[in-house]
Order: C-alpha cells, then sequence, then structure tokens
C-alpha cells in the first residue's frame, strides 16, 4: 500500500458508492486489520447500516455540542484535539468509522464538512487507508472534505445521466487549485451486463475503467433485509468485482 493511503467514492445518486465504499473497507480491514479509517461523508448516513455498526455521535453532533459549549471550543483550538475525534469514531472489526451525518440546522454542510474535513486531517496518520464513501455529485470536492486524494474512484451505471454527473466529476477534480488533489482517478461501472457494450459510451468520459460490478442479487436482498454487505459471502459477484478493482490499486493484494 505504498502509494495508496486514500481511496474516496464517488459519483451520481444511486449508483452504488455505499456498496462499493463497504466491500472495499471490508476488503482492506480483513487484509490490514486495524488500518482502516472510513469515512461517511454522506449526510444519508449509509455505512453504519451496511457494515453494521452502531453509531453514536457524529461530526454534526459533535458541531453542535461545541457550538453550545466554550469550554469544549476551546478544547478543539488548543487542547488535544484527536481525543474528540477519537470519542465519536464507531469500531468495527478491523476499521474504524467516522460518520458526517445530518446537520441539525439547515444551512450548515460547509461546516460540518470543515470539521469533518479537520476530523479526517487530525486522525489519518493513525492509519494505513482511509475510504471515504461521499455525497453524491461533485459540490464536496469543492469543498474539499480532504486535502488530496490518492485514488478516486467514479461510480457510474449504464445510464446516460450518471455517466454524464460522471464527466462533471472528473471535470471539477481537474479543474487545479481550489479543489481537492487528486492523484488518480478511475471509472467503476455498476450493474453491467455482458450484453451490453461499454465502450462507446465511457471513451467519451476518457477514463480507464478501473471495475465494473454485475447486478448482485444477494446485495439487493441484503439492502431489503437491512442485513450487513459484511455477512455477504465473499464469492458472490460484487465482493469479487471489488476485490479486482483493489488488485489493480494495490500492488500484491
Ligand atoms: N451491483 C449491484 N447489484 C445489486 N444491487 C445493487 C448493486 N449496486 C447497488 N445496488 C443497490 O442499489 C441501491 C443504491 O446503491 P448505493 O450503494 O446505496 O448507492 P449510492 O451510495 O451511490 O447512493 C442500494 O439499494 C444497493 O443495495
Ligand atoms: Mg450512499
Amino acid at each position: 500500500m505504498d502509494n495508496i493511503k486514500s481511496i474516496a467514492v464517488t459519483g451520481k445518486g444511486g449508483t452504488g458508492k455505499t456498496v462499493v465504499s463497504t466491500l472495499l473497507i471490508r476488503l482492506l480491514a480483513e487484509r490490514f486489520p486495524g488500518r482502516v479509517l472510513a469515512i461517511d461523508a454522506d449526510s444519508a448516513m449509509s455505512l453504519c447500516y451496511t457494515t453494521g455498526l452502531k453509531v453514536d455521535k457524529t461530526v454534526s453532533n459533535l458541531r453542535a455540542e461545541l457550538l453550545g459549549m466554550r469550554q469544549a471550543r476551546q478544547q478543539l483550538n488548543n487542547g488535544p484535539t484527536k481525543d474528540l475525534m477519537r470519542s465519536i469514531l464507531a469500531h468495527g472489526e478491523g476499521f474504524d468509522l467516522l460518520t458526517m451525518g445530518r446537520p441539525e440546522e439547515p444551512g450548515c454542510f460547509c461546516a460540518c464538512n470543515e470539521l469533518l474535513r479537520f476530523g479526517i486531517d487530525t486522525l489519518i496518520d493513525d492509519y494505513d487507508i482511509c475510504i471515504v464513501d461521499g455525497e453524491a455529485g461533485p459540490e464536496q470536492l469543492n469543498r474539499r472534505v480532504m486535502k488530496s486524494v490518492d485514488l478516486l474512484l467514479v461510480m457510474a451505471d449504464m445510464s446516460a445521466r450518471s455517466l454524464q454527473t460522471a464527466a462533471g466529476i472528473i471535470e471539477v477534480a481537474n479543474k487545479g487549485e481550489n479543489n481537492i488533489d487528486v492523484k488518480q482517478a478511475g471509472l467503476v461501472l455498476n450493474r453491467v451486463r455482458n450484453d451490453q457494450p461499454t465502450d462507446e459510451l465511457v471513451k467519451k468520459i476518457g477514463l480507464e475503467i478501473y471495475g465494473q460490478l454485475p447486478e448482485d442479487k444477494l446485495v439487493n436482498e441484503y439492502d431489503r433485509e437491512g442485513k450487513s454487505l459484511f455477512e455477504l459471502p465473499l464469492d458472490s459477484p460484487c465482493p469479487m468485482a471489488v476485490k479486482e478493482i483493489l488488485k489493480k490499486a494495490i500492488p500484491n493484494f
């Protein structure tokens, strides 16, 4: 894992960001137990369900608390900030999870993102790899939840709209200066059918295909039943496809 310390998963809503993030977390945590930091940067808060973890406190909760407590604010500025951030982590098998959560008042998304960025910054050195399950669309890249991302995985299904969103995200990622520094980016296609040619659609976007997931009946079933994707058999189609992504990203995985 010499060169990849962070993977961010992005794309249009519903394209499988949370499924792929969860399986990345699971496979990495099995391989590098205790060295994986998972970040749920989507206010819809899904990783707690798909990883089967109970989240007691989110970054948004912490922010609301800090706003009401001058002493705690001072602690954040001067004191052992890492302890404060550590205190809101949920602990899974081989990984820890930091959840942004929903802002408690309207209009404070940016503030929550800012505190999340601060949290990631403070914690990231304690881990070997960080996986971020992002918000839909390119906005979060603009808000720079992370300073840099070693691998940006842009999810798309085979719909023209999701590919358009993917193209928009790449554009933002490539814009430079005020944006997040993306070292490499790859496209991950979801719900790919064998009879569907992918070339023409994808060529337009100009990104390397990093992975392809087929429709996986078990993923649907687990979702319907509210079961954690950590219980999914590893030889089912989606985990196998995500393993291929990791093999491509990390030498000797
Ligand atoms: N390859 C797949 N096979 C079956 N169901 C899938 C697959 N990918 C995603 N899903 C289902 O599609 C829905 C959206 O996926 P999700 O990962 O939540 O998307 P996102 O996080 O991008 O909004 C979920 O119900 C998920 O279980
Ligand atoms: Mg999601």
